[in-house]
């Protein structure tokens, strides 16, 4: 065993064991210890997004996939698809080495525009397989299962994944419909299944897994009010989940063929790889060319441009560049080119000695898939224009786009061990420190997470994380959650003022209330351990009594909505309204901001119809409670990794107040008004709508 492994796999039974443990002690702690449990890869960071890690929402998005219940099995599936009278159809079979480990036996179906698909359609499933040696082993994952899916032996079939796009609204018949990707998953017998065990770490609902490894942006639909409707794809959080999906590219260098079955070698499927990708960009184009007002359209550039340059023979692509707009399709011919390298990726003058060893090595194989089917159109369109905003940044369509995230990129593929966001790239890519991650980390700069003989240190140490210095009125709520890797925690006063009386509630538990009866500056320190070493994080929590409004009373009404829809204007730096772009009536018709992802202002917000937007519960989803300082919300507008550029400039005080209460509101749980209710929004029922009084 690789001693990678090993350790990860301690950790997991010290977690276990941990659980036990507290199961054990108390009935019901109101403060879970929380280890790094197996399902810390494919979900998305925010917690607010584990709303939908649950079978109401797998429910609801299957209601609004298949409202007539015809595709309850994969045979009705295939049906309704025109499986049995395709115009163009291909079937490949390949190992998926690089994501999930499967053998996959592929089928493509393609209908031109005719009276049986008004406005044609594509659809694929795969049959997915695996020769499991024993439950839990990374083994399982190995090239045999190429030749297990070739010889079609059910006997390790898993399960069979299929997308189809077809038209948003099912009963649309027009030859213009506007199609989505839409995901199912089946048992081996051929059942709509709702959970599936993607990476051998527990099952997840559907079709969360799928949607963030194919470009989707998930929003906590209100499931009820989804399942009550006879058109749920008129709901606007339900159309960005749906329209922001994407079918993935195949990169044919990342995949194992049969070398025991040479029908099936790469070469003999090489014209087949082909036609399937052309059809993949197809859908790009089609993505591309929609209403470019929608909140969720998709800036396909990068994607396109990648297609296009791995079948470009002349290593000239004429991808479009920068326009985020409508594209001329194109008939591929020729080999897939594995040594293309996009534009900005490039070596040149300006960029650092081995830009293009990083792509190749780091950013293709273990970024690239996810990342170039995500982000927006709004933002690229100012990138343009003033390059120190980089909206859509999070694509990596440039080396400048990625570097620009150094510091998340440090946070979340050395400490905390997030990214790569799936089991099997991440195993890959920690394989032997010293190669990828190294090459990763000697262009990050102030990269210093090394061994006392220069390795590459990685994630599973402890990771302590309380949040930043705070002022605040006592008692206060400390939160130790976020840390990562820790198996126990210890809240201490280091420094306060003489003769305070400061108590925790509890030293031992991840949240802790803190009290004490006097004013001042107060030094706490948090340690938390593993088997693997210790690490401590030290604040200071300013007391300060005469505070108002206090972190408990923030409210979003009072306090955050005016900060988004009004300028500052007591400040002579000043700070700009979000609303300014933002905006539901400007955005729209602004060659800029058309197609932003959110909106600030009121129009959209009519709190008693259903299918109209909530602006509350839209700055919610931006919102992470268990780590304030990592919400999106917070974090965009702080950065050049925003369309609207570094909007709260944290140098000017009045900028950074205004960011201070927002994260304080965040803190004392992004309530709506206080005294409305007493929950946490996760800890239990959500008062989403928050009327405007
Ligand atoms: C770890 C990332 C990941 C997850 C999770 C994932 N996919 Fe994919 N999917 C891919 C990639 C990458 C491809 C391209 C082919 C390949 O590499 O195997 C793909 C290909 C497919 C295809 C073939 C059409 C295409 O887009 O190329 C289907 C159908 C599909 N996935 C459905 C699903 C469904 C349904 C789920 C959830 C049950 C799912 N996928 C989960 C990464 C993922
Ligand atoms: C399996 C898919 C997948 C892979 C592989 C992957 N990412 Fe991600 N990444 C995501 C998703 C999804 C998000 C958004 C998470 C969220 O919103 O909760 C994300 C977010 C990020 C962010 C934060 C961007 C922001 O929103 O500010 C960074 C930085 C990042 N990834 C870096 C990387 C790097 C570096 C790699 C390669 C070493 C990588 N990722 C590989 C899926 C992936
Ligand atoms: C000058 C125009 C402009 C201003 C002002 C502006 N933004 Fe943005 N914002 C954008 C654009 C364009 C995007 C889309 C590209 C991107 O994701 O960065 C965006 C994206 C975002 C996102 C990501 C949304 C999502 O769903 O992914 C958040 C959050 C955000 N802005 C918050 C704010 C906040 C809060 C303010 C005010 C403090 C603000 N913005 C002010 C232009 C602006």
């Amino acid at each position: 065993m690789k001693p990678l492994i090993r350790s990860l796999t301690l950790l997991v039974v010290f977690g276990l064991l941990a659980a036990c443990n507290e199961r054990g002690d108390t009935e019901e702690s109101s403060n879970p210890v929380t280890v790094e449990t197996p399902n810390s890869f494919l979900r998305f960071l925010n917690n607010q997004r584990d709303i939908v890690l649950s079978d109401d929402w797998t429910d609801a998005y299957y209601y609004v996939v298949d409202p007539y219940l015809e595709r309850q099995t994969l045979a009705g599936w295939k049906a309704v698809n025109g499986y049995d009278n395709c115009d163009d159809e291909l079937h490949i079979i390949f190992r998926d080495a690089k994501d999930l480990g499967y053998g996959r036996d592929m089928y493509m179906c393609k209908h031109e525009p005719s009276s049986q698909f008004p406005a044609g359609r594509f659809a694929v499933f795969v049959r997915n397989f695996i020769v499991k040696v024993e439950s839990g082993d990374p083994s399982n994952y190995g090239p045999i299962n190429v030749e297990a899916a070739v010889e079609a032996n059910l006997t390790y079939h898993v399960g069979t994944n299929a997308i189809e796009f077809s038209p948003l609204d099912p009963t649309d018949a027009s030859p213009s419909a506007e199609k989505v990707a839409k995901f199912y998953t089946f048992t081996p017998a051929g059942n709509l299944n709702r959970s599936l065990d993607l990476d051998g770490r527990g099952k997840k609902p559907v079709p969360q897994p799928c949607l963030l490894c194919h470009g989707s942006t998930l929003l906590p639909w209100d499931t009820e009010a989804v399942m009550a409707s006879a058109t749920p794809w008129e709901f606007p959080d339900v159309q960005q989940t749906l329209r922001s999906a994407k079918y993935n590219q195949l990169e044919l260098e990342s995949f194992d063929y049969s070398t025991q079955h040479p029908s099936w070698s790469r070469g003999n499927q090489e014209e087949r790889l082909r036609r399937f990708n052309n059809n993949i960009v197809d859908t790009y184009m089609e993505m591309a060319a929609r209403d470019k007002t929608n909140p969720e359209h998709w800036c396909a550039d990068f994607a396109i441009e990648l297609s296009m340059g791995r079948y470009d023979a002349d290593g000239e692509v004429d991808a479009p560049a920068n326009s985020c707009d409508s594209y001329a399709s194109v008939l591929y011919s020729g080999l897939y080119q594995e040594d293309y390298v996009p534009r900005g990726w490039r070596q040149t003058a300006e960029r650092p000695e081995g830009v293009e060893t990083l792509f190749k090595r780091v950013v293709e194989p273990h970024c690239i898939s996810c990342h170039s089917l995500r982000g927006t159109a709004a933002g690229k369109r100012v990138t343009d224009t003033t390059p120190q905003r980089r909206g859509n940044a999070v694509n990596f369509a440039s080396y400048e786009d990625f570097i620009g995230y150094a510091d998340i990129i440090e946070e979340y593929v050395f400490r905390r061990g997030v990214m790569p966001l799936s089991l099997r790239n991440y195993l890959d890519f920690w394989d032997d420190p010293a190669d990828k991650p190294a090459l990763l980390a000697s262009f990050l700069p102030g990269f210093d997470t090394y061994t006392a003989s220069g390795a590459v240190i990685e994630p599973g140490r402890p990771r302590a994380k309380i949040g930043e210095d705070r002022i605040a009125v006592s008692p206060l709520t400390l939160d130790a959650t976020p840390s990562k890797f820790a198996s126990s925690y210890q809240w201490q006063l280091i420094e306060g003022p003489l003769g305070a009386n400061a108590v925790f509630s509890s030293s031992r538990d991840a949240r802790t209330l803190f009290s004490t009866d006097m004013d001042g500056d107060y030094t706490v320190r948090m340690t938390i351990v593993n088997m693997l070493g210790v690490d401590r994080q030290d604040i200071v929590v300013t007391i300060d009594s005469s505070m108002s409004p206090t972190q408990n009373e923030l409210n979003f009404y009072d306090d955050i909505r005016p900060i988004l829809q009004q300028p500052d204007p007591s400040q002579t730096n000043k700070r700009e309204a979000c609303t300014n772009c933002h905006n539901s009536v400007i955005a729209p018709t602004s060659a800029l901001y058309r197609g932003i992802p959110v909106y600030y202002d009121d129009a959209v917000d009519d709190p008693f119809d259903p299918t109209d937007r909530s602006l509350y519960r839209d700055v919610l989803t931006r919102v992470d409670l268990v780590e304030p300082e990592n919400s999106i919300l917070l974090r965009k507008p702080t950065r050049d990794q925003h369309g609207g550029g570094v909007v709260l400039d944290l140098d000017v005080p009045g900028h950074a107040a205004t960011r201070a209460t927002i994260l304080n509101w965040i803190r004392g749980g992004a309530l709506c008004f206080v005294g409305d209710r007493t929950l946490r929004p996760d800890e239990g029922e959500i008062n989403e709508i928050c009327p405007i009084p």
